[in-house]
């Protein structure tokens, strides 16, 4: 008994020492929002982040201080808008996640969000080109197609742009998919996987049903399907009626490749999430921002996986998705240069 106690205790310390060789700081900038709590929440659950810092324009110690409590064993702090409050919370980040912004209400488009949203990106994307330069920026805050491009032009700007640690989490497009072919096929959505590729609002959406489970889904049940996922997210805006847009999903989607992208950080190999990234895929027409599957690894992105074979209707899907994702992406980036 005390020989199994005493190799235990042994264990506990190796694990000890693991984990304080893989310190991960977790930032969450916009914290006390709708996705903000439950996704810093979600963080603090889990055992690979260490510190948890919470950033808001208002709100940010509270929530902390309310999560601080949750024993698990990272340590959280909340930040203000003080002079430092910013900087402090981003300083020795490995992973920033980005919900910060307002969402859409009934009949908003994800690009009606864009005067509030662009500068608020930009101005949370100088503090982190400048605080934490070498962090995974995961934008959460829409229209992801421009808010993506923002960001990398803010740390262009600053010498500091790596296309390998910025990520537009496009993860509840991925999700929903899973879960609206499992409904339609009645099947388990844990076994259900969608490559969803393009970018993340309407018909940029593009899911590819012809790699998944059921290539088979034809006609007006596949147009159906498609169009759910591709507008998903109207279903919640109509629903919460004028409260705000998908909150608890779009936490768990964050969470999920926060996980993954600390897992793949961590040594994991073959971690594969369909994110929007600087991808060379569409680049020769102009598209310099793509969403594919990414294995990801611990610089970042290890490798950008090609789209593969589609059928001749997602074909057509594509070309609808990058004639507005060239004009989505332009938007963020003249934006920069207009107000920089
Ligand atoms: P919310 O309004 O509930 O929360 C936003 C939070 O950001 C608020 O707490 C606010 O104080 C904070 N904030 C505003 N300006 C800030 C700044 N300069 N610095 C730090 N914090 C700031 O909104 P919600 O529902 O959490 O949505 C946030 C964003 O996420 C929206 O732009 C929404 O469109 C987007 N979204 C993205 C999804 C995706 O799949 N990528 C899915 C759902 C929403």
């Amino acid at each position: 008994m005390f020989a199994a106690r005493q190799s235990f205790g042994l264990l506990q310390k190796r694990a000890f020492s693991v984990s304080a060789r893989q310190a991960s700081k977790v930032t969450v900038l916009g914290a006390a929002g709708g996705i903000g709590q439950p996704l810093s929440l979600l963080m603090k659950l889990n055992p690979r982040v260490t510190t948890l810092a919470l950033y808001d324009i208002r709100g940010g110690p509270g929530v902390a201080a309310d999560l601080s409590h949750i024993n698990t064993n990272s340590t959280v702090t909340g930040y203000d808008p003080t002079p430092s409050g910013l900087k402090e919370a981003l300083e020795g980040a490995e992973v920033v996640l980005i919900p910060a912004g307002v969402p859409r209400k009934p009949g908003m488009t994800r690009d009606d969000l864009f005067n509030t949203n662009a500068s608020i990106v930009r101005d949370l994307a100088k503090a982190a080109a400048e605080a934490s330069p070498n962090a995974n920026i995961l934008v959460i805050s829409n229209p992801v197609n421009s808010t993506v491009p923002i960001v990398a032009e803010v740390f262009k700007s600053k010498n500091v742009y790596n296309p390998k640690r910025l990520f537009g989490v496009t993860t509840l497009d991925v999700v929903r998919a899973s879960r609206f072919i499992s409904q339609v096929k009645k099947t388990d959505p844990a076994n259900e996987e969608v490559p969803v590729v393009g970018g993340h609002s309407g018909v940029t959406i593009v899911p590819l049903l012809s790699q998944s489970n059921h290539a088979d889904i034809e006609g007006e049940a596949r147009d159906a399907l498609v169009n759910r996922i591709q507008f998903g997210g109207d279903e919640v805006v109509k629903a919460k009626d004028g409260a705000g847009s998908a909150t608890l999903s779009m936490a768990f989607a964050g969470a999920r490749f926060a996980e993954s992208l600390l897992k793949a950080a961590q040594g994991v190999k073959g971690v594969i999430e369909p994110t929007f990234v600087d991808s060379p895929l569409y680049k020769d027409q102009g598209v310099d921002f793509f969403a594919s599957r990414v294995e990801l690894g611990p610089n970042g992105v290890e490798k950008i996986l090609p789209v593969g074979q589609v059928s001749a209707y997602e074909e057509k899907l594509l070309e609808a998705a990058l004639g507005d994702l060239k004009k989505n992406i332009a938007k963020g980036v003249e934006f920069v240069k207009a107000n920089p």
